[in-house]
């Protein structure tokens, strides 16, 4: 690991000796989502409700915030939130507790579940996390796919392995793709060293889908990882640099974004749920996106 550990410490470019070949596009496939050629017809109809069959993409709306922050900004009534972005979106990324108790089920939206659960912010470490929800569970909420954070690089990297590659196998069973989460702790390395390792190992598990961040070099971060990579929002941006993040995050190779408080915390929300969705899925560039956003605002 020593190796691993020095080349995390100081970012300087991904391996220049390091062939990503990225001058030759994605071999040509079957199915729209990247890796899945070869899955069952079962996962095929799944991937199909969260990646648009026509533009490749997705968007997630992530509120899932409330199982370690309790009611974060933005977030504090999901049932007056959610019916006013529902049908902007693709995805609900949540937890059961959140869907069953404030989501109606008449929105026929994919769900993206949040199956891990085990600590807050009161905690100290952040990283020590459990499955929450069997797949039992996830059947019966009719799970479009499962989330799982995944800490690696951390003393609890086994254990949050052994969580995805659990939660891949009973998933596997059932035809339930896993979205796999590569999760940023305060003392963990956030470079594109990191996030190539990460999402390659992640993908490599099983998942079929991975969340990630946007970093520098992110061409050679997607074009590493055999399947689809969404973006994660991140903390709160001026509405015109997160719909620049997300641009550019497309442009280089992302399949979407799943994307909290970007959405919820703007000043117009959907508005911005509509202005993602230009760029995710409509080829728009961020500064179309924004005179769009500005534009609906107004309204
Ligand atoms: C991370 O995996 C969790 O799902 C977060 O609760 C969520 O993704 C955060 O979304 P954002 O950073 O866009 O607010």
């Amino acid at each position: 690991m020593a190796d691993a550990e020095s080349s995390l410490k100081e970012y300087t470019g991904i391996d220049p000796n390091k062939n990503f070949h990225l001058d030759v596009p994605p071999g040509k496939t079957n199915f729209h989502v990247k890796g899945m050629d070869n899955v069952d017809w079962g996962m095929k109809d799944r991937l199909s409700r969260i990646f648009n069959p026509k533009s490749g993409n997705t968007l997630m709306l992530a509120f899932d915030h409330g199982y370690i922050m309790g009611a974060s900004t933005g977030l504090e009534r999901l049932d007056v939130l959610i019916p006013e972005l529902a049908e902007d979106i693709d995805v609900l990324m949540a937890t059961r507790g959140a869907l069953r108790s404030c989501v109606p089920p008449t929105f026929n939206k994919a769900v993206a579940l949040r199956c891990t659960a085990g600590s807050t912010v009161l905690s100290e470490d952040v990283t020590k996390e459990i499955i929450g929800v069997d797949i039992e569970d996830a059947i019966r909420i009719n799970a479009s796919c499962m989330a799982v954070q995944t800490f690696l690089g951390t003393e609890d990297e086994k254990n949050s392995i052994e969580n995805l590659v659990k939660t891949i196998n009973a998933g596997n069973k059932y035809n339930i793709p896993t979205l796999g989460v590569v999760a940023v702790g305060k003392q963990m390395a956030r470079n594109p060293q990191f996030f190539s390792l990460a999402t390659r190992v992640i993908a490599e598990l099983g998942a079929q889908i991975i969340k990630s961040y946007y970093c520098e070099d992110f061409e050679k971060v997607t074009a590493g990882c055999p399947v689809p990579i969404v973006i994660a929002g991140g903390k709160k941006l001026p509405e015109n640099e997160a719909l620049t993040m997300a641009y550019q995050a497309i442009s280089e190779g992302a399949h979407g974004v799943d994307m909290g408080r970007n959405i919820f915390q703007a000043e117009d929300p959907k508005a911005m749920a509509k202005a993602v969705a230009k760029v995710v899925h409509e080829g728009y560039n961020d500064k179309a996106a924004y005179e769009f956003y500005l534009d609906m605002k107004k309204r």
